[in-house]
């Protein structure tokens, strides 16, 4: 099955990011040298993707901006012999072909993908990755539902499980789990009521779907908060096709949430030597202070 394009939507308000998000997207804070939306994109391209439809609105340039060229910066670093630094910002230009489209309404992160619809017709199955939710590990993500997606052409999506006191908070997929992390999909229903809930296996922001989707979304309308929800329509997919949901490996940080916005910035640190000892020390510092 050919799958070749992801949908990454970065048009909403981010209200929960604000201030810091007033004047930036909040797909670019950095978290640790990287904008959070780069590790998005990063995770597309292990999965074997090359083109990227962006959904932006009008104060979102930055984003595409990012992975393109940046000649005077370029010319800079180049006149200053600052070779690392200069490849490494040319390989951001050069990761991946991006498409852009304006979500000139943000009505919701269904109507969002619906945005995208002429950009990934002809198209197989799409992946998309919702630009502020971070999955790391060995083989975690994306490629997790490419890999099943092209063995068996269905619609797939990414779940962790969650806290039950948590689950009014996403989408809630119930199921029969056929292997190990595998689960036959009956049910998908968004921020159910925690007495409500059909089980604790969350939505995170991957998902690989088919294009049938699109007139589910287009006819849909506005669900939970009056919204036009992804996870109605993906109801709709799952009981004409069928839908299969894979507990996503590794580790996940909602980069739209302070305290995991927080914990990848020490995440990723901790992982670079030259900085590990030192933060440390004055992590240890602060907490017994
Ligand atoms: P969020 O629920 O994180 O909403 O959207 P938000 O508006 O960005 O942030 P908060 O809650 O106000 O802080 C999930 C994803 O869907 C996109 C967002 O950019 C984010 O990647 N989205 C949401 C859109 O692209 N358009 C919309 O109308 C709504």
């Amino acid at each position: 099955m050919n799958i070749r394009k992801v949908i990454i939507p970065v048009a909403g308000w981010g209200t929960r990011s604000l201030p810091a998000s007033k004047n930036i997207p909040k797909e670019m804070l950095p978290i640790y040298k990287k904008p959070v939306v780069q590790y998005v994109v990063e995770e597309a391209m292990r999965g074997g993707i090359k083109d990227v439809v962006f959904i932006t609105n009008r104060d979102k340039n930055a984003i595409e901006d990012h992975f393109d060229y940046n000649l005077q910066l370029e010319a800079v670093l180049e006149r200053g012999g600052k070779t690392k630094l200069l490849e490494e910002i040319r390989a951001v230009a050069e990761m991946v072909n991006v498409i852009s489209i304006r979500q000139k309404r943000q009505l919701g992160l269904g109507h969002a993908v619906l945005c995208a619809r002429e950009a990934v017709a002809g198209d197989d199955a799409f992946g998309i990755m919702v630009g502020d939710d971070l999955i790391f590990g060995e083989n975690a993500g994306l490629s997790q539902l490419l890999d099943i997606t092209r063995a068996t052409g269905l619609p797939t999506v990414g779940v962790m499980e969650v806290p039950r006191d948590k689950v009014n908070r996403y989408g809630i997929v119930a199921g029969k789990e056929t292997s190990p992390g595998i689960y036959e999909v009956s049910q998908l229903v968004e921020k159910p009521d925690i007495d409500k809930a059909p089980s604790n296996l969350a939505i995170v922001g991957r998902y690989v779907l088919t294009p049938e989707l699109f007139d589910f979304l287009a006819a849909g309308k506005p669900g939970h908060g009056g919204e036009i929800q992804l996870t109605d329509a993906m109801q709709e997919l799952c009981t004409a096709k069928g839908m299969i949901a894979v507990k996503m490996n590794g580790v996940r940080f909602d980069a739209g949430d302070w305290v995991d916005y927080l914990t990848a910035n020490i995440y990723f640190a901790l992982q670079d030597e030259d900085l590990r000892e030192g933060l440390r020390a004055r992590l240890q510092k602060l907490l017994h202070a």
